[in-house]
């Protein structure tokens, strides 16, 4: 009969890397079978245990068998968790098979799991037979606060995390996946490696679906097979870089965080030339009706190519103020950068007068449009968490380190999923208005309101000037807001960043809320986002973190934040100048800075 144990673990450690003491778990040995002392099936058992741990010192599974008469012979097995170092399973193999003689004495069916490894022995033989008793559950006791629901939903999805265990050479697989673009689901699933990758598969199917009843609605949670287990949690609690080597099935569902995506070396300049008879072919002329918009550099256009692929153009208003083979080898390199969370450089078309750019066209509007729509708490992270990825790409995993120096609302654009896509990248490169790592520039190409005020002011920009309109965005994605001036009636908090500021050191940061997120943003997660938001603004520019930090710190809830120095009051001088450039905004009232509970939703 199936045996269910419920254990209820008290998740403490949030980082429970593997450690070399074993951490016992839990046991089963039903006292309905035992064997007699000194017989030899005790003699045999001995024999079994001992060479199971000494062949731990080589791999993280081993079956072996021991005694000649049927009635005698003792199987077993150890397998450790796929992630951990063969000193760690060694080790807790070890202690394994000298704790299980004590609380398991005379009995005859034993499993004994630890966190980095469990042992089994029987006196009938077991292997390549996928066993679901005796079986244990354990799991985090918080709760998840936001969208249940979903979360469901992401746990239904790690039968996906099954099949690449079960078709990997090791039976093993960890996977994160993100849950709201700023937590993420680790999980973990492994097999004896005794089985076959269809009966892997169906054990960890089934260990899956015991958990709706066993962990329903926790952030954390396990199901105990003998044959095989299933783990996950919202924190990284496996080693991701041990984890990754030895299980080349186990690819993640999304790409990590910030890979660097493999750059197709085999592009170039003439594969990425189009001309203009096909680009006015695909924007029938450049008319009126597929103008996407204006921008810095020019008019945005819509096209659809003769094989159906939607493009935007983007047609400049001035020449590039370098030569033609620069402007190329600058359009080569900028259409190399590819990244999820970028719109990608499709290529370039000069001739006569007219210098183009060609896009992939994204098909929902900007970020500064949505940002007055009802976007969800979720949303919004997913959004922050993508362009935090995508800046993060361009300042430090591609292999040319871009400063964007212009990012705003207008320039994320959603694809049809929502998900944010930075555009306009690279412009000053393309441009060649200066060399990129980092300098001073007379050529301001940002937009106030969201320049760091070394850049606006005195031209010295750097991947902190990127940090600092990032923060800015965090901030108006976070309050539907934006960061104008005439933001606030009151002198005293003339725009959206000083209004943060203020009401931080007033510790009433849950005004800035915007109201839509009432119900379905936890108040915690928005304090730690507006907190990062006000990081990323210090006036000091050495102060900000790396691009790097802040998607740690939005990722991983483990991370402390410092405490935020003041941010810079940039007022602006030539604020009028350059207000279109923030887009069309629906007009301000001083009521909707007042949180109250009847603004329509
Ligand atoms: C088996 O264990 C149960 C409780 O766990 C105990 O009541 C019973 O006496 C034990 N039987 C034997 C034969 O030891
Ligand atoms: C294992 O031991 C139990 C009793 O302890 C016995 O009933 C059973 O037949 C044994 N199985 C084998 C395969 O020897
Ligand atoms: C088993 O053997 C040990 C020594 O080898 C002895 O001390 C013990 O009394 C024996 N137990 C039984 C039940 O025969
Ligand atoms: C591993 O197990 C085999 C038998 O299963 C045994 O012969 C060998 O000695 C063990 N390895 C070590 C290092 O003890
Ligand atoms: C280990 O298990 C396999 C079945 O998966 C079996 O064929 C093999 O004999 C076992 N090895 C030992 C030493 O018992
Ligand atoms: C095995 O055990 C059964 C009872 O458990 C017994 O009848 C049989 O004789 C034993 N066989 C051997 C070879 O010891
Ligand atoms: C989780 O939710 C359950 C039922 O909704 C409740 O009984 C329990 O107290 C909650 N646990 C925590 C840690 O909030
Ligand atoms: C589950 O996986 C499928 C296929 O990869 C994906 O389309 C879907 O969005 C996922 N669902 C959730 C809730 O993550
Ligand atoms: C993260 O999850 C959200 C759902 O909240 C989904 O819409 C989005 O595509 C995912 N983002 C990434 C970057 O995978
Ligand atoms: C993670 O695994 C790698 C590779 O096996 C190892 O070098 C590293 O020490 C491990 N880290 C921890 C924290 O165990
Ligand atoms: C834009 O996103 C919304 C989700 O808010 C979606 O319903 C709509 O289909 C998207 N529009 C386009 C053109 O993809």
């Amino acid at each position: 009969m199936a045996e269910v144990i419920l254990l209820f673990l008290s998740v403490v450690t949030l980082l429970s890397f593997p450690t070399t003491k074993a951490v016992y778990i839990y046991h089963s040995c039903p006292n309905t079978t035992v064997f007699t002392p000194n017989s030899t099936f005790q003699s045999n058992l001995n024999h079994l245990l001992s060479t199971l741990s000494s062949n731990a010192t080589r791999t993280g599974f081993y079956n072996a068998t021991s005694g000649r008469t049927p009635n005698d012979t003792v199987y077993g097995l150890f397998l450790c968790r796929g992630d951990v170092t063969t000193t760690a399973c060694k080790s807790c193999v070890t202690t394994a098979t000298s704790e299980v003689v004590q609380r398991c004495p005379v009995e005859r069916e034993v499993v004994i799991w630890y966190n980095d490894c469990m042992l089994r022995y029987s006196n009938k033989s077991f292997f390549s037979v996928a066993s679901e008793s005796p079986k244990m559950f354990a799991w985090n006791t918080q709760n998840v606060s936001i969208e249940p629901n979903r979360f469901s939903q992401v746990l239904a999805n790690l039968t996906e995390v099954a099949t690449a265990a079960a078709n990997s050479g090791e039976k093993f697989a960890t996977r994160e996946v993100n849950f709201t673009g700023l937590i993420s689901l680790y999980s973990l699933e492994q097999c004896t490696q005794d089985l076959s990758s269809s009966d892997c598969n169906w054990c960890l199917v089934r260990a899956i679906a015991e958990l709706p009843t066993c962990c329903s609605r926790k952030i954390g949670g396990r199901v105990l097979y003998p044959s095989c287990n299933v783990r996950y949690e919202v924190y990284p609690f496996y080693n991701s870089t041990s984890a990754l080597a030895p299980a080349p099935g186990a690819r993640p569902l999304s790409p990590p965080s910030s890979v660097t995506k493999a750059e197709n070396d085999m592009t170039t300049v003439e594969s990425l030339q189009f001309d203009l008879g096909t680009v006015e072919a695909a924007t029938k002329k450049f008319s009126a009706d597929n103008m996407l918009g204006e921008g810095g550099f020019g008019q945005v256009f819509k096209g659809t190519l003769d094989n159906g692929q939607e493009i935007a153009v983007k047609r400049l208003s001035k020449s590039s103020g370098q030569g033609v083979r620069e402007f190329k080898n600058e359009v080569l390199l900028v259409a190399k950068l590819q990244h999820r969370n970028l719109v990608k450089l499709l290529g370039f078309c000069l001739e006569g007068e007219e210098t183009l750019l060609v896009y992939e066209y994204v098909p929902n509007k900007s970020l500064d449009y949505f940002l007055f729509e009802q976007l969800d708490w979720s949303r919004r992270c997913t959004i922050i968490g993508g362009i935090a990825r995508g800046i993060l790409y361009l300042h430090e995993d591609s292999r040319l380190r871009v400063i964007h120096r212009d990012l705003k609302a207008s320039n994320i654009l959603l694809d049809a999923n929502m998900n944010p896509k930075i555009s306009d990248f690279g412009m000053a490169r393309m441009f060649g208005v200066d060399d990129q790592t980092q300098g001073n520039t007379r050529r301001i190409v940002g937009t106030y309101g969201y320049m760091a005020p070394e850049y606006a002011m005195e031209g010295l920009y750097s991947v902190k000037s990127d940090v600092f309109s990032f923060g800015i965005l965090l901030l108006e994605i976070l309050t539907g807001r934006k960061n104008i001036l005439g933001f606030h009636p009151t002198n005293s908090a003339p725009t959206l960043l000083s209004f943060a500021w203020q009401l931080w050191n007033e510790g009433k940061v849950l005004e800035l809320m915007d109201p839509m997120l009432k119900d379905s943003c936890n108040p915690n997660e928005f304090l730690r986002c507006i907190h990062i938001g006000l990081l990323c603004i210090q006036e000091d520019a050495k102060n900000r973190p790396t691009m790097s930090s802040v998607v740690l710190m939005l990722k991983s809830e483990s991370i402390s934040l410092s405490k935020p120095e003041r941010p810079a009051f940039f007022t602006g001088r030539s604020i009028n100048d350059h207000c279109h450039t923030l887009g069309d905004l629906p007009s301000f009232s001083v009521n909707a800075l007042t949180i109250s509970d009847d603004i329509p939703r």
